[in-house]
């Protein structure tokens, strides 16, 4: 049975016990004020399931080190296993509202599942923290007050890629990549930022989300020869596009270079083949900062294993949660207070401080990184905080 069901069942049997003995409103009326509702809409299965796994260890990390509670007032949690499957997102993200009346939805991974849940957040007014997914429009042209990202949007580590890639001297470039919002939006940072440099794009190469089959396209980057090969590609998916790259014949020809999330939680998987794959991200596993080792340390004792850059946005969805709910003394419902405390909220991030812009996404350093021996070692700070412009968001 899933767990918000399991809830949902033990809520009913709360219900017939308070309707026999005639207390219904006020102990209904009592329990909803108790507790803050969180509603988490992630993917559990599917090609991003891991991710997901990796966002609730970190927001439940931070909840705890910051006493367990939300402002004073214990937690309910509610979950929904959001597949990475748009087409269900409205519905998923409407259970966790009109059912569970959640206080707060935390979801999700996939720009195009965000894209429900940002309808839903908007219609319903629901607070909305976005502990990944990229998508633009959420802190763009449908950015709402409700709606806060801890995350990145889909361009910012590819607005970073195309400088470094140009002073290695890799002047003609393919790129390649998933065919959905994502991909598209991060492919719009790197030509933004590649062709400013003075390279081109001689191909753009892509394939539907979550087709793992490389094989031909990775033909037809050997018979193009470009100078380099940059990408976007996440999750388990992308250990297999390391290892089938260097299986073609690619690695050690033609350098590889991509947005972080190619190399994020899956070094172990790719072995040798995720060697010297250069990457710009938000984050760094090999950060040397007393903040960051001091995260990873307890993260791997409490999870046995290795954080990534999904379980840090988590563990930052959890602090500016914990930040906000402190500032209106647990009532998430007072929300111009609320809004303000989150705006102006400061994350001592693993990542490095960071900042919400004014349309509610961090202002961010972009880090350079190499994989060297299972690990991504920072190179330097490709661009310093990094906002996204947030084209078209009218705050209403
Ligand atoms: C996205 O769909 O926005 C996304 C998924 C995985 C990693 C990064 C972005």
């Amino acid at each position: 049975m899933s767990s918000s069901r399991r809830l949902v069942l033990s809520r009913s049997a709360a219900l017939i016990g308070a309707a026999s003995t005639g207390l219904l409103l006020p102990r209904l009326a009592l329990a909803q004020g108790n507790k803050v509702r969180v509603g988490l809409m992630l993917p559990y299965t599917g090609a991003y399931a891991p991710l997901g796994v990796a966002i609730e260890n970190g927001l439940r990390m931070a909840i705890d080190e910051g006493g367990g509670k939300l402002g004073g007032r214990e937690i309910e949690w509610y979950k929904v296993d959001d597949e990475s499957d748009p087409p269900k997102a409205v519905e998923n993200a409407s259970k966790l509202v009109q059912r569970d009346k959640v206080d707060v939805i935390i979801g999700t991974v996939h720009s195009g599942v965000q894209m429900g849940i940002q309808k839903v957040a908007r219609e319903s007014g629901v607070l909305s923290l976005i502990p990944n997914a990229g998508v633009l429009a959420a802190t763009g042209a449908l950015c709402a007050p409700n709606v806060f990202r801890t995350s990145f949007t889909n361009s910012q580590p590819t607005l970073a890629l195309g400088a470094p890639m140009m002073k290695a001297g890799h002047k003609k470039a393919v790129w390649i990549t998933w065919k959905y919002a994502a991909g598209d939006e991060a492919f719009a940072g790197f030509k933004e930022s590649y062709t400013k440099a003075g390279g081109t794009i001689i191909k753009e190469l892509t394939l539907p989300f979550p087709n793992v089959e490389f094989q031909a396209l990775l033909t037809e980057i050997g018979t193009l020869k470009p100078d380099a090969v940059a990408c976007f590609f996440a999750g388990p998916a992308a250990a297999k596009f390391m290892k089938d790259y260097a299986a073609a014949g690619l690695k050690g020809k033609i350098p590889l270079y991509g947005s972080g999330f190619l190399t994020e939680g899956v070094l172990e998987a790719a072995g040798p083949a995720a060697d010297g794959v250069i990457t710009t991200l938000h984050y760094a596993d090999s950060l040397n900062t007393p903040r960051n080792n001091e995260f990873r340390l307890a993260y791997a004792k409490t999870f046995k294993s290795q954080p990534d850059v999904y379980a840090m946005q988590g563990y930052d969805t959890g602090q500016l949660l914990v930040q906000g709910a402190k500032a209106v003394k647990g009532d998430l419902n007072a929300k111009p207070a609320l809004y303000k405390a989150l705006e102006s909220a400061v994350i001592d991030s693993p990542r490095g401080k960071w900042t919400m812009s004014k349309q509610h996404n961090p202002v961010q350093d972009i880090y350079l990184r190499v994989v060297e021996n299972k690990d991504n070692k920072v190179l330097g700070v490709a661009v310093k905080a990094l906002a996204d412009p947030g084209t078209g968001c009218k705050m209403v």
